[in-house]
């Protein structure tokens, strides 16, 4: 089997800073927005689905992007009943996933677009979920005919996050698909919108609609049926690790009671670290560690939550960082000028509000940029940055664009990983060393799924750098690899591991 694929290529993209380029996505986002955008549950028959609910714009609450209606108990039963693993062989799936990868390519700027009002991505990110759910179609494609005589398992469910509305809801079903299944999709509640025109996508190039239908519903009435459901073969679920821990619960309950194993990969979230001692370069440890906490505002699985930084250059990051958090843009994520966009929606806000009110509270330094008047139209949170004293005083996830930074001492590096592992995470760690030794150390002892040197920890490219963690972070395998189409086929012959 070529697990590597010498041959594909990863989705080519645009040159944002091209002038005409730009120009152009410009006046095809104008000429999309009269879309009348409307998610509805796509089953191979017809849904007959509940009332219209807005989706509303994170920038801009006020801009109403169009609207979903939720499946009912009956859809969701209609699509368990109709789904039929895709017939077709290998080389015909991977065919018709190569066509939906054009598609999505041919269609980027309305799915751009979407991405930027219903997610609230910044134009740079919003091209990357496009170019990131081609590449996992082509890379799924390849796999699958990379090993022609496995098995689909059968009904696959695939649960998939907000922060990737896109790229991992593509990633998820196309795998899912490669492999032969018949997929349940169900996207986050926040997009559901990109989730069906991608959806749409994948019919025009050729899926059958008995081997993918979507379901886009709340996660505690659908998703959680769907996972119940004695008929469910396999669930891919993205989200977070306590979602993931219930999923878990309920098929371990369904093993027993079936007498079967019903395959789960779960990816969910992390606590990652990102080490500098004092040989590292500030100005790239600066660069690195504001993209990996503040792209995407912090909402990316794989952003930096902890910077920690030899005591000897704390002071001159710290000065740095601070500086360069001034000169931050936030706003509007359709200008290419913007940095950090909003986040998700006003629980979000309210979530990273509270936090930082805590750490305040318990006496940290805590430093904001400003936010401009502007973003009071939508849920933004100012990017922030608090020092800390241990880290066990980061208890949980906190998905934004906050920054923890801890100090700490050359001789105290063995108990700082310690630390780090027993948060239990395991997704990204960065390492900023000139010591060949110092990196090597670390990245022996690290308990992560990918760990980035002298750079920054976000952007796993598919087929090249496999993602996914271990620990509370996620199950394996990891997307984007070689062993993640084996765990959805029957003698796939996935142990474990990555
Ligand atoms: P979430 O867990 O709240 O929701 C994820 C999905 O699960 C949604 O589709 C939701 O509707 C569904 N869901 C919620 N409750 C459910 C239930 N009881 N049964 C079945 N489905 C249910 O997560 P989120 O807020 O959408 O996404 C952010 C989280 O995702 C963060 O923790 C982030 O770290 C994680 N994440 C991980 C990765 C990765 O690759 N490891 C990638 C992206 C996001
Ligand atoms: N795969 C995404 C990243 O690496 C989550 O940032």
């Amino acid at each position: 089997i070529d697990l590597y694929q010498p041959q594909r290529r990863n989705s080519g993209g645009i040159d944002l800073s091209s002038e005409s380029a730009l120009r152009a996505v410009h006046a095809a986002f104008d000429a999309a927005m009269a879309t009348d955008w409307n998610a509805a549950p796509l089953l191979a028959m017809e849904a007959e689905p509940g009332g219209a609910q807005p989706v509303r714009n994170p920038a801009n609450r006020e801009d109403i992007v169009g609207c979903v209606h939720e499946p009912s108990e009956r859809d969701v039963d209609a699509a368990l009943c109709a789904a039929r693993a895709w017939e077709a062989d290998a080389a015909q799936r991977a065919s018709v996933l190569r066509r939906a990868a054009d598609l999505f390519e041919a269609h980027r700027h309305e799915l751009m677009l979407l991405a930027i009002r219903e997610a609230g991505k910044t134009l740079a990110n919003a091209l990357g979920e496009v170019r990131e759910a081609a590449d996992f179609l082509r890379y799924y494609a390849g796999m699958a005919e990379a090993d022609d005589t496995a098995q689909a398992l059968g009904i696959a469910v695939c649960i998939s996050p907000w922060n990737f509305p896109l790229a991992i809801f593509t990633g998820q079903l196309a795998a899912a698909l490669a492999a032969g299944n018949a997929v349940l999709a169900k996207p986050a509640e926040q997009t559901p919108l990109i989730a069906m025109r991608a959806t749409q996508l994948l019919f025009e190039a050729g899926v059958p609609r008995t081997a993918l239908q979507l379901l886009p519903g709340r996660g505690e009435s659908v998703g959680a049926r769907l996972v119940l459901d004695a008929r469910v073969d396999a669930v891919l679920f993205t989200g977070s690790t306590e979602v993931a821990q219930g999923i878990n619960r309920l098929l371990a309950r369904r093993t027993v009671d079936e007498g079967r194993e019903i395959a789960l990969i779960a990816e969910t979230g992390g606590q990652n670290a990102l080490i500098a001692d004092s040989t590292a370069l500030p100005e790239q440890l600066v660069q690195d560690a504001l993209a990996s906490a503040f792209d995407s505002a912090g909402q990316r699985c794989s952003a930096l939550r902890l910077l920690c930084v030899q005591e000897e250059i704390g002071e001159t990051v710290v000065k740095m960082l601070k500086g360069a958090m001034r000169e931050l843009v936030i706003g509007d994520p359709a200008s290419l000028a913007t940095d950090v966009g909003p986040v998700i929606d006003e629980d979000a806000q309210r979530a990273l509000q509270g936090h930082v009110e805590r750490m305040r509270a318990a006496g940290k330094a805590v430093h904001q940029a400003d936010l401009p008047d502007a973003c009071g139209a939508g849920s933004f949170f100012a990017p922030t940055l608090i020092e800390i004293d241990a880290v066990s005083e980061l208890t949980q996830e906190v998905f934004g664009p906050v920054l923890h930074l801890l100090r700490y001492r050359h001789e105290d590096l063995p108990h700082l990983l310690d630390a780090i592992h027993a948060t239990g995470y395991g997704l990204t760690m960065g390492v900023h060393s000139r010591i060949d030794a110092t990196v090597e150390d670390i990245a022996g002892k690290a308990h992560v799924g990918n760990l980035y040197v002298n750079r920054n920890i976000i952007g796993a490219v598919v087929g090249a750098q496999p993602f996914g963690g271990e620990g509370k972070s996620g199950t394996g395998p990891k997307a984007g690899g070689p062993l993640y189409l084996k765990r959805l086929q029957r003698d796939g012959q996935w142990q474990g591991g990555a």
